[in-house]
C-alpha cells in the first residue's frame, strides 16, 4: 500500500471513532435540544402543520435511524423482531387506524409511538400513552391504540 492510501485509512479510522465518541456525548432528547440533530432547517410551526419537516433524511425513520439503527432497529433488536414502523398498508381487521397516536401522511413512524424530546416525567423512553407507575411500566393502552383484541 502507498502512503498516502495509508494516510486515508487512517484519516477514515478516526473520522470514525471521533464521531462515533461525539454521539456517545451528544443526547439530541435533552433540552435545549440541538435541533440540527435533525432538522436541516427549524420548521416553524406553521411547516410542521403543513407536514413540511425539512428533516436530515427523507422519512422519519431514516432520520431516527441516523443515530440509532443499531441500537433499536437491527433485526433481532426490539424493534427489528418485534415491531415494524415506516409502513401504511397492513391488514385493517387486525390493525386499526390509532385514535390516539399520530401517523405521518398516513405511515406508522418512531413519532407514532415516540416523542422526539424526552417529555416531563414521568416517561419510560419517550414512549407516548405509557403508564408508569413505580417500576410497573404499562403500555396495554398504547398497543390498544392500534391492536384489535390486544
Ligand atoms: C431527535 C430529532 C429531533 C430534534 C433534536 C429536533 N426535532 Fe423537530 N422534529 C423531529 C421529527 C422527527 C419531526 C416530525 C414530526 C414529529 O415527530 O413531531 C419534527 C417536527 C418538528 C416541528 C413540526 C411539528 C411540530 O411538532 O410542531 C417543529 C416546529 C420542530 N420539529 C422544531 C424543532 C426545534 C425548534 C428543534 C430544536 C429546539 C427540534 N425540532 C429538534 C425531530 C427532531
Ligand atoms: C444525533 C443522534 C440521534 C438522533 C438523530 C436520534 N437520537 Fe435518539 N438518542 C440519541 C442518544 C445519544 C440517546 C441516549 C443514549 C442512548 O440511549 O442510546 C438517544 C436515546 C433515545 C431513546 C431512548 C431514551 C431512553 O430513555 O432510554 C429513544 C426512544 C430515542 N432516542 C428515540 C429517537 C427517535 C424516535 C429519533 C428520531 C425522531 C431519534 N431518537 C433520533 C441520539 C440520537
Ligand atoms: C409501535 C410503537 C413503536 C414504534 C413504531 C417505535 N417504537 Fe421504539 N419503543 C417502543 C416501546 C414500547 C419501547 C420500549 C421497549 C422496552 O423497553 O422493552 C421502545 C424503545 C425504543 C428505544 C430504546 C431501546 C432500549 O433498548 O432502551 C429506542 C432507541 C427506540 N425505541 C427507537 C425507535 C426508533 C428509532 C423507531 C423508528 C424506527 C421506533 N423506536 C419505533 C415503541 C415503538
Ligand atoms: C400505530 C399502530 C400500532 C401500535 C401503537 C402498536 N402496533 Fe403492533 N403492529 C401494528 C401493525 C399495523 C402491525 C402489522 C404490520 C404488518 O402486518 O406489516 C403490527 C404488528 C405487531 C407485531 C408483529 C406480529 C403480528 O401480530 O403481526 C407485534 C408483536 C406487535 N405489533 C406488538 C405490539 C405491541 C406490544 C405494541 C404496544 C407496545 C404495539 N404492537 C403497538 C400497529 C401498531
Amino acid at each position: 500500500m502507498s502512503c498516502p492510501a495509508l494516510r486515508s485509512v487512517f484519516l477514515v479510522l478516526f473520522l470514525v471513532f471521533s464521531s462515533a465518541s461525539a454521539f456517545a456525548l451528544l443526547n439530541p432528547h435533552v433540552k435545549p435540544e440541538p435541533c440540527e440533530s435533525c432538522h436541516m432547517k427549524t420548521p416553524t410551526k406553521a411547516d410542521g402543520e403543513a407536514g413540511n419537516y425539512f428533516l436530515l433524511k427523507d422519512t422519519i425513520d431514516d432520520t431516527c435511524h441516523v443515530c440509532h439503527e443499531a441500537t433499536c432497529c437491527k433485526p433481532g433488536s426490539l424493534h427489528g423482531s418485534n415491531h415494524p414502523s415506516n409502513i401504511k398498508d397492513w391488514d385493517w381487521k387486525l390493525f386499526r387506524r390509532p385514535k390516539t397516536l399520530p401517523l405521518y401522511n398516513g405511515y406508522i413512524t418512531c413519532s407514532t409511538c415516540h416523542t422526539h424530546s424526552i417529555p416531563a416525567p414521568p416517561s419510560y423512553k419517550m414512549v407516548r400513552i405509557v403508564k408508569v407507575d413505580g417500576k410497573k411500566i404499562d403500555w396495554t393502552e398504547l398497543c390498544r391504540d392500534c391492536h384489535v383484541g390486544y
